[in-house]
């Protein structure tokens, strides 16, 4: 058993804020799944939205974020991560993050649903110069202790202390070292999920390959609420190549005036479906992209920026032209192949405004919440806004509360006594391939109640052959993953069934208006 003061699962933007916001005042132990750097963070593209231009306002800003979220958000919390926006981006830039100015201010794009320019960037690869600047200050910190190569398994509560109780206080994780294969327990007063989104529960997505659900499905199963699981966002630009499939063509080419086409009509359909055209809110122009693709039986649809002056594409795109280039593209002189993939997670473990979830000891952060930001669909660039926010609130009532927090008892060492190694772990990929092709199938852009059904019935009859297989054998990360994964895809199917209306990123033909009330789908275990 190893203990530090605070637990953080997850080493992305809102692990390392949180855990930098608490290390002046006690020790902590980040833990993560394979590389420090393996999470979504890394991959941003776009930015961080932030009113910092003398022409906008937060009440635009906010009005922006809840009409982008179909009415569904906490206006509380769009205020609160609105208003906070400025002072996380400050903490960036004395953090060392080199945002693109134009002379001495922030240089400020522009992407869909807002209707100003306030997304700062590094080029076009943000997240990895976030990625950077925060794990060089964690690594700095003597109070830090950074632990790849970790996959959490569960959370400990009353049930695994050693005089057992029936307590929810969480006191930590059990988690598995991914080289030793040794399951270990790691206790504190306090434990912040911070574990990211379950994107991969679909066959296409733009998330890494860890995005497996892992702590919405924990928190979950130690008995947390979790809300709005049905909004998964599919970005309406990801590339159409054969050999690579998960790579994110920017909201901000839209932003700089990159347009929509029909491959072969080379029509402009966008300003079809909605007056504000390319830079409509992300479920509109995905629906679009996907009506388009089945209307006309394509296998993608074109997005140009060709028209705009070469120079300036390929300088405010650097890494996009350069990747492109190897894959034949020179997106400065022709369109760039693209089709919708899942992007972000909007639901999760509910939180409040201090990051608390409804377990005592559990704080959560960043995209494995429903923290009341995102609604019923987030705004381009305000999730690592959300990490920041909230990785800072939650360390700040951490710190607030530490009298009110007791140490942990003695816990119980994982018992592995009754499993042994399996031979059959074809088992595990047939399950993974399967449920991210019906989930991509059935509960995807444009969903019905029928295809919910079928989804629903395939989901029953896994989990009983999953549950089986991992009571019998040894955990690996695999396993692990696959068992979060169909736990998140229950918790999305249920959560789509529930709610009888279309509303954000939630379309279904058989309820296709909207109710007069905008009602969470909040789901208790
Ligand atoms: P992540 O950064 O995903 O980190 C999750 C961490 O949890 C990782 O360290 C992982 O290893 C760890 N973890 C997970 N499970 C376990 C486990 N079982 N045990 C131990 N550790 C675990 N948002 C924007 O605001 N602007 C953008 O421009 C933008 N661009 C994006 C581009 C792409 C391609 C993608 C995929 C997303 C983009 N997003 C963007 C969304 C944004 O990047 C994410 O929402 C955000 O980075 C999530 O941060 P996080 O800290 O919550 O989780
Ligand atoms: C993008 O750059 O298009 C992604 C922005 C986001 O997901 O917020």
């Amino acid at each position: 058993m190893s203990e530090y003061d605070v637990i953080i699962v997850g080493s992305g933007a809102a692990g390392l804020t949180a855990a930098i916001a608490l290390a002046d005042h006690c020790r902590v132990l980040v833990l993560a799944k394979g590389e420090l750097t393996g999470g979504s963070t890394a991959w941003a593209q776009g930015g961080i939205a932030a009113v910092l231009d003398a022409g906008d306002t937060f009440e635009n800003h906010i009005e922006d974020t809840m009409i982008a979220g179909g009415g569904l958000n906490r206006r509380e919390t769009v205020e609160f991560v609105v208003e906070n926006a400025p002072h996380a981006i400050e903490r960036l830039v004395e953090m060392g993050v080199p945002f693109n100015k134009d002379a001495e201010a922030l240089h400020l794009t522009r992407e869909g649903g807002h209707s100003h320019r306030r997304i700062v960037h590094v080029d076009d690869a943000t997240g990895w110069a976030v990625q950077a600047a925060l794990l060089k200050t964690a690594e700095a910190h003597p109070n830090i202790t950074l632990l790849p190569g970790q996959a959490c398994i569960d959370l400990i509560t009353g049930r695994h202390e050693e005089r057992y109780s029936g307590s929810g206080r969480v006191w930590g994780v059990y988690a598995l070292d991914e080289k030793t294969g040794k399951v270990r327990a790691h206790v504190g007063r306090a434990t912040i999920l911070a574990s990211g989104g379950a994107g991969r529960v679909y066959q296409f997505s733009t998330a890494p390959r860890g995005a497996t659900g892992d702590g919405i499905a924990m928190a979950w199963r130690a008995g947390a609420r979790v809300s709005n699981m049905e909004m998964m966002q599919f970005h309406p630009t990801c590339l159409y190549n054969l050999d690579v499939k998960n790579f994110l063509i920017t909201e901000a080419v839209r932003g700089e005036g990159g347009i929509l086409k029909h491959p072969v009509t080379g029509h402009r359909y966008m300003p079809d479906y909605d007056a504000r055209a390319e830079l409509a809110p992300r479920d509109v122009v995905a629906r679009a992209n996907d009506d388009q693709i089945k209307r006309s039986g394509l296998d993608y649809v074109h997005l140009d920026i060709s028209h705009q002056n070469p120079d300036f594409v390929a300088g405010h795109f650097p890494n996009i032209y350069e990747k492109l280039l190897t894959l034949g593209i020179d997106m400065t002189k022709q369109p760039i192949p693209v089709v919708p993939a899942q992007h972000y997670t909007c639901g999760g473990v509910l939180i409040d405004l201090d990051g608390r979830t409804d377990l005592p000891g559990l704080y959560a952060a960043g995209e494995c919440t429903e923290s009341g930001l995102h609604g019923a669909n987030r705004l381009a660039s305000n999730s690592l806004l959300e990490c920041f926010v909230f990785g800072e609130a939650a360390a700040k009532h951490i710190i607030e509360s530490w009298d009110q927090l007791a140490a942990p008892p003695a816990i119980r060492p994982w018992d592995a006594s009754r499993v042994t190694d399996s031979d059959e772990e074809v088992v595990i990929k047939q399950n993974w391939t399967e449920i991210r092709r019906f989930m991509w199938n059935y509960v995807g852009i444009v969903r019905t109640t029928k295809r919910l059904e079928r989804a629903r019935h395939r989901i029953d009859m896994m989990t009983h052959e999953v549950e089986d297989y991992y009571g019998h054998f040894r955990v690996t990360t695999d396993l692990i993953e696959l068992r979060n994964l169909l736990q998140c895809a229950e918790l999305i199917v249920r959560s789509a069934l529930h709610r009888k209306e279309s509303r954000g990123l939630h379309y279904t033909l058989d309820y296709p208006d909207l109710l007069p009330q905008a009602l969470d789908t909040v789901l208790v275990p």
